[in-house]
């Protein structure tokens, strides 16, 4: 990983931010990406506990880290840590991409556009349609804020009802569209399934290690419906399984990984990198292990 250092005095450190942190493929695809263009960059995964978040960033100041991705559970907390926000970081309400300038942390969203790229590029059309975003964290916010004003409805689902609730009153009220929140409960899964035309995962649940679970049992699931899984690791989830059996079309998180990750490396850089290869990175790991 750190072959590409040439001079320790000048690499320009990026890392990443999240708790627990070993899923993670960004060091993989960020580091491959900076040796292909020879940049002299390191990207380096840090698990940082929730009450030490604060400290880590006056850490990424004092070491002048050059920038950083922030995943779970912290794009929220970390509005209070920063010194700028971009206009549509604010409104979605979570931070996932740091740069650092001059000592001064400016705090970007880079999941909305990378889940809209992914989304077209596989032909997945959200336009008027009837969406179930289930989560209500930091990935949720970015993709209900995407999503709102194109489709018609848009229902969110979330196990912890404060977070869910005031997800979707906040969106009812910007954008002037009722959004619904529902507590996260199989009988909800079996009473608006059938309306629905996009299930999309967001919480964690099925994310490496605990592969074996799945948010919602197969039996709800249906083959007009379409299955977006933000996880991509495992590149296939348990939900994705489920889906695929039940004739679903399916859309795993590698690709939203992928142009989120992208775009934060073109903000660092100035530089745009090669996608295939950074793609292929990330393949591989699967295949290695
Ligand atoms: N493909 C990509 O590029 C990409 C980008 C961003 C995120 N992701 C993935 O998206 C997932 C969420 O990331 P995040 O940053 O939004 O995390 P987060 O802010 O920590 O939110 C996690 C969500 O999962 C829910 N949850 C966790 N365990 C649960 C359980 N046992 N039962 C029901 N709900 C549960 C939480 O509900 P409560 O509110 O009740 O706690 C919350 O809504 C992660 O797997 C992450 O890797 C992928």
């Amino acid at each position: 990983m750190f072959d590409q250092l040439k001079n320790s005095t000048r690499t320009n450190i990026i890392c990443i931010f999240g708790h627990p942190i070993q899923h993670s493929m960004s060091p993989i695809m960020h580091n491959v990406a900076f040796k292909d263009l020879g940049l002299d960059y390191v990207y380096i995964a840090i698990d940082i506990a929730p009450n030490n978040l604060k400290q880590a960033f006056d850490v990424v100041r004092a070491l002048d880290i050059k920038g950083a991705n922030i995943t779970v559970p912290h794009k929220e907390t970390t509005l209070k840590y920063v010194d700028e926000i971009s206009p549509l970081a604010r409104r979605i309400g979570a931070i996932n991409t740091i740069k650092n300038e001059n000592g001064r942390l400016i705090g970007r969203n880079t999941d909305a556009s990378g889940a809209k790229k992914a989304l077209k590029e596989a032909n997945i059309n959200i336009n008027g349609k009837n969406i179930m975003i289930i989560g209500a964290g930091g990935a949720a916010r970015a993709l209900a804020h995407s999503f709102i004003e194109e489709v018609n409805n848009l229902v969110i689902i979330n196990r912890t009802s404060d977070r869910g609730k005031t997800l979707a009153t906040e969106l009812t009220k910007v954008y002037h569209k009722e959004v619904l929140y529902k507590k996260f409960d199989n009988k909800i899964f079996e009473e608006m399934l059938p309306s629905i035309d996009i299930l999309v995962n967001t919480t964690t649940i099925g994310m490496f290690p605990n592969i074996l679970l799945s948010p919602i049992p197969k039996n709800y699931l249906h083959e007009d419906l379409t299955v977006f899984d933000i996880i991509y690791n495992p590149l296939e989830t348990q939900l994705m399984k489920y889906a695929s059996e039940k004739g679903c079309r399916v859309l795993g998180g590698l690709d939203m990984l992928i142009y989120q990750g992208i775009s934060s490396f073109e903000w660092w850089t100035n530089k745009t990198p090669n996608i295939e290869l950074m793609k292929r990175s990330v393949l591989n790991e699967f295949v290695v292990k």
